[in-house]
Order: C-alpha cells, then structure tokens, then sequence
C-alpha cells in the first residue's frame, strides 16, 4: 500500500454494529473467546471433536517439543474425504446440493452430497487403479470445474496429496512444480473457459513432460473444452472413461492425522516457489471452525459463494475443505465476472440465492469502476453475510460493498490469512464484533497474534510493528516440501525465542487502542497484485533468463486497480541496446515473463534503463525504483554508489 492509503486507512473512524437480530441469530456466541482464552489447546480440542469425525479419537492435542515442527492431534486417524462427503449422506443429507456449479457458456449442474460422494468414490477406484496410494502427489492443473474439487477428494480419501497447480500458470510452472514433488499422476482437461474462449490445460502438461525424465506415470483428462488433444498412447487416459470403469463402492480408510493433504506452492522472497505442506486433522479443524464462525454459515438453509479458484489456497480452504466438512451448499463458477457482461456475478448471486460472498477487494475495486448501476439490475436481497480476503480493503471500497452488494447492512468480515496460515487467522465474527472499515480486527478465538518491534519486544498502540503468531496453531504449515532448513529459516529465525520461537508472517501491521489489527502490506521482496501473490526475485530470474537481458530489478508499484502491479527496469546486454527499440524489448520481456511463469505475473510495465541504483556494496535499491514506478519525488540518494543514477533514471522516462 501507498503510505496515502495507509494514512486514510488509520483515520478512519466509522464503527458498524451487529444489528440486534442478526447477532441474536448468530452461530458464534462470546463464549468462544472466553473458552479460548482459559485454556487453548482444551479449546481446539473441543473444536477437532465437534467438527471432524474421528475414525479414531485422539488422546494428545499439541506435540510442539521439537518447534517449529508441530504435531496436532497425532495420535488421532480420520479420512478428510469422508468427513466432507459420507458422513453428511450417513446423517440423512444426502440430497442437499453440495455444489451449484455454473460454466463460463451458460451450462450447469447441481450436485447433492451424495452425488458428490458417488463420484468421489469412483475416482478414488480409478486413481488406486494407477498405483495412487499414501505417500503419492498428485498434480491437479483444472479449470474451475466440479471434477477439480472431485479429484482433490479422490486423493486424499486415498490418503494421498495434492498439489493444486493455478490453471493460469505455464507450462514452465507446473513442471518446476511436478518435479519438485515428485507428481505421480496428473488431472487435467481438454481445456476450460475463460473470457469467452476454451484455453488450453492438455497442451501445457504435454509441455510440461516433454523432455526428459518424469516422475509422471499417468495423465488423467477431463473432456471440457471439446478441443483437439494431442494423446501419448500409454500415458493419456480419458477421466470419463476411467469413472465409468471404476466400482461404485469405496470404503474410506483412516489415516493419521498428521499424514499430508496437500502442497500448494507459493511464491517467497526467492526466485524458487515454496511447496507449502498441510496435513490433515488440524487442518480439517481449523477450515470448518473458522468457516462456519466466520461466515455465520447456517448449512441447512445458506447459499455460499467463494469466489476463489482452487488453485489458491483461499480456494483450498474455502471452497473444498471447509464448507464440504460443515455440509453446505455453494456455488461455483468456471469463468471471469465480466463474460459474457459485467452483471455475471450478480446474475449468479440472483439465481441461487447466495447468502453468504467471499471474494476479494480487487474485484470490489473494479466493480466500484463500472458503477453501481450494474448491480444495482439485479436481487441480491439474499445476501445477509460479506466476506473480503487478499490484502487490505481500503474503506471507500468497504463502504461501496456493503451498501451496493449488501444492501446496506450485511456485516462484512475482513479475514487476514495466508498459504502458510492454512485458514483464517485474524477476522470479526458478524454477530459479536463491532466493525471498522479497514481493518481485519481481531485474532479469532484460539490464535495468539502479536505486533512486534525488530527487537522483538512488544510495540504500543499507535505504533507499526512486525505481524507474528506466537503460539502454534492447528491448520499452520508443517513444512515446505523437501526443504526443512528453509521452512526455519523463513518463518521461525526472525524471532526464535529458545523454545517458543514465534511465526513471522512477512506482514507490517499495526494494533489501535482497542486492540484492532490493521494490515499494512507486505515488509519483504513479496508483491500483493490483486490479492495473489508475486516474488520480486522470481520475476526477476525470469527476465534475465531471457538472452537479451543483462540486468533486472522489479518492484510491486501501488496500483488502483490490482492494489500493486507488477514495474521492472531492465538494463539490454549491450550488444542488443541498438537491435530494437525499448517498445520492442518491453512487449517481447512481457510476453517472455508470462510464458515462464504465468500471465498473472506479466509486467505492467518494463522500463529500460542504462543503470540501475545500487549501494556500496551492489545492492540494489527498490526502494527508490518504486518512487520513480509511483511517480513520486524520488527519496533519500546518499547511500548510492553513484548518486546521480536516480536522476538520469528519472529524466529518461519522463
Ligand atoms: C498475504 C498472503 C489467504 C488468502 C489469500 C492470499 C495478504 C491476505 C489479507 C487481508 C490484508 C491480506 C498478506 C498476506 N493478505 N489477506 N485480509 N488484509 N492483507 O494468500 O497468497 O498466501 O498471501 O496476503 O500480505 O501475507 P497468500
């Protein structure tokens, strides 16, 4: 965030109350803090009871002697895939829509529970038929179709884990990230929807496994898109053929509860994404604690919307895992809230009804744009609870939600939370917290946050400090695949109190009197473009690894729309300086940055510049490359090698 918005944001003062019916209907109760707070780990213990079914009961809540490695209700055995489908049929609702699902071109189908678990059952056959079995990955590369959040349920009801690959990241991504964790099997489809056209999935993970070795048996292809496929004989199998193959019964086995659900990669402050690693029970626990509190979701009568693609961890959480365990009926939508008209959304929200939205600030900012009147055609009458997650929602946009989408009263709950985190950290429950615009509030019950100093001592009210959890908690990360040194050295070496060493989160934050948190963006080389996340070092690696570039530095420029955008300088490696002109190196560097990485990583904008700032010692000095990408006055010069780079810098691109 700009320090402007940052300022706007801390003057804010505008306080909204539960309304008295509204809270008298509500699913949390104060008794949750109280419970928490006189003994935490009795409290998530009650909460892994309540909300999961355990195969077998656990006896030990916290194994946390060898910190950062936590164990949550270790000795424990449950099957996820059951606790989100079986055990709602076995309880009578087996015909309760679990999933309304609406394709991009108009199509659509709605599933019960036990529909839902049929089909799961199934694909569980189908993938024990091709070896799938505990220990095994599985790579899910999806459009948002119901076979996506099938196939996540398949392998882990197999006791299995996936790693969900974004179907917007490239070839080149997804084969860094099947190697990395070793994918024996990857779901796919002929295609998917998006913005009026099929885009290709099939053709990426051919790329992906073209050469060399794999750790890739088998391909499994939904049919979506109905566009040609190339086909390796032996490899490729059709998902419908292999479905209709399979038994119908599958009994679901129990597994530990710290055996792993999944990985989910996610970019750090290297140039190499982090597989994030989640195991099951705690996870579990923590997903439908907070999914049911946080939404005051009531299963048998809401209708929730998530907005969120699986191949995020929102998605993962609050799409799959969450809502599936608290047996409620979603929605879910294949494609872009503008195809084929801006009211796309609005129409689905009519259409089924949708009680309880999550989406992100970002989409918020760009419906703010096209204006009011485009809801405004629509019922969203339905619509009784918001929720908002990704970064910070600036308090116009807050206002603009809740009057416009809410109908001028629905409570929004602004959910601080991360990959890392597994589910929701910090947020209001809409029944008891009385809400500011602006800030996510509080730590939910049993989370123990901290705003800390960089000498780690506590900062006071109105001070800006470092965002930390200082207890461990269950749904947290256990690891990240294959690199233990680095989980340790990422999270727990900021602040490693001997044997209570606190999670730091890489955000800056700040507490008010009232004890309220509110976000200020990001303190290391990470960016935040439209709530999903970006490395600095990455894009970087990507842009020199193109022949024409000698040099590059990228920085996350304040954006209206996408809260930050991607801006790289580029120094040409000299022999290319005159070749083309600095319009045609920027076009052809985007085009190369979307390729390896994905399209949501695509610069805004490349300037191609002779220099770059640097200290002493070759540093370079973002900081000051920001100014110029913001348009500011450019800051403090001294500490440069060579003082007058910024100017020539600044009067080039002007
Ligand atoms: C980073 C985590 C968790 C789901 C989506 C992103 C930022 C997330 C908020 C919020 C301010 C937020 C943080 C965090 N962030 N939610 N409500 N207010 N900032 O997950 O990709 O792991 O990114 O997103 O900077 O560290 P992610």
């Amino acid at each position: 965030m700009t320090s402007n918005s940052i300022d706007s944001l801390l003057h804010e003062s505008r306080r909204f109350a539960p309304s008295e019916a509204f809270s008298s209907a509500s699913e949390a109760s104060s008794e949750l803090y109280t419970s928490a707070k006189e003994d935490r780990l009795e409290f998530w213990a009650d909460k892994a009871r309540e909300y999961v079914h355990w195969h077998k009961p656990f006896t030990e809540t916290l194994d946390w002697s060898t910190p950062p490695f936590a164990k949550w209700f270790a000795d424990g055995e449950l099957n996820v895939a059951y606790n989100c489908l079986d055990r709602h049929v076995l309880a009578g609702n087996g015909d309760r829509i679990a999933i309304h699902w609406e394709g991009e071109p108009g199509d659509s189908r709605s599933i019960t529970y036990a529909e839902l678990t049929a089909e799961v059952k199934r694909a569980a056959n189908a993938m024990a038929a091709l070896g799938v079995t505990q220990g095994d990955v599985v790579a899910i590369y999806m459009p948002l179709v119901p076979e996506a959040v099938i196939a996540m349920l398949a392998t882990v009801r197999l006791g299995a884990a996936h790693s969900v690959v974004f179907g917007g990241f490239s070839a080149e991504s997804l084969r860094s990230r099947i190697d990395d964790a070793s994918a024996k099997l990857v779901v796919t489809a002929d295609g998917g929807w998006r913005k009026g056209k099929v885009f290709p999935l099939k053709a990426a993970v051919d790329a992906a496994l073209a050469n060399g070795e794999s750790s890739v048996t088998n391909v499994l292809v939904v049919k979506r898109g109905d566009n040609e496929v190339e086909w390796t004989e032996g490899r490729d199998l059709w998902w419908h053929d292999q479905i209709e193959a399979a038994e119908p019964e599958h009994e679901a086995q129990a597994f530990p509860a710290e055996n792993p659900l999944f990985v989910l990669y996610t970019s750090g402050t290297t140039g190499k994404p982090k597989g994030i690693l989640h195991t099951s029970g705690g996870y579990l626990t923590q997903a439908a604690f907070t999914h049911k509190n946080v939404f005051d979701l009531k299963p048998e009568t809401d209708v929730y919307w998530c907005t969120a693609d699986v191949g995020w961890i929102t998605g993962h959480t609050y799409v799959t895992y969450g809502p599936l365990a608290n047996g409620a009926t979603q929605v879910l939508y294949e494609g872009t809230p503008d195809t084929p008209n801006q009211g796309r959304w609005w129409e689905i929200i009519q259409k089924y009804g949708v009680s309880i939205f999550y989406t992100a600030p970002t989409a918020i900012r760009s419906f703010m744009k096209a204006g009011r009147q485009i809801p405004e055609q629509f019922d969203l009458s339905s619509i009784r609870v918001l929720g908002s997650v990704g970064e910070p929602i600036n308090p116009e946009a807050w206002i603009w939600y809740r009057d416009v989408i809410g109908g001028g009263s629905a409570p929004i709950v602004d959910t601080w939370w991360q990959t890392e985190t597994g589910a929701i950290m910090v947020s209001a429950l809409p029944g008891l917290t009385t809400l500011k615009p602006g800030s996510a509030q509080v730590p939910i019950p049993g989370i123990k946050i901290d705003i800390l100093g960089e000498d780690g001592t506590r900062v006071d009210p109105p001070n800006g400090g470092l965002l930390v959890v200082s207890e461990p908690w269950p749904s947290m990360l256990r690891g990240i695949w294959g690199d233990p040194e680095r989980f340790k050295e990422t999270y727990w070496s900021k602040f490693p109190t001997l044997d209570a060493p606190k999670y730091f989160a890489g955000d800056g934050a700040h507490v008010d009197e009232d004890g309220d948190i509110w976000l200020l963006g990001r303190v290391d080389d990470v960016m935040n473009v439209s709530g999903h996340r970006l490395s600095t070092t990455e894009i970087e690696s990507a842009l020199v690894s193109n022949p024409i570039v000698a040099e590059a530095a990228v920085v996350g420029a304040a954006d209206e729309a996408t809260g930050q955008a991607v801006v790289a300088f580029v120094i040409l490696k000299s022999n290319q300086e005159h070749a083309q002109t600095a319009a045609e190196a920027s076009a052809l560097l985007r085009q190369h940055v979307a390729k390896e990485i994905g399209a949501i990583a695509r610069p805004r904008e490349i300037f191609i510049v002779a220099e770059l700032p640097k200290t002493r010692s070759g540093k370079i000095m973002r900081r000051l490359l920001q100014d110029v990408a913001e348009g500011r006055e450019i800051g403090d010069t001294t500490t440069l090698a060579d003082t007058t780079v910024m100017q020539i810098i600044s009067d080039k691109l002007k």
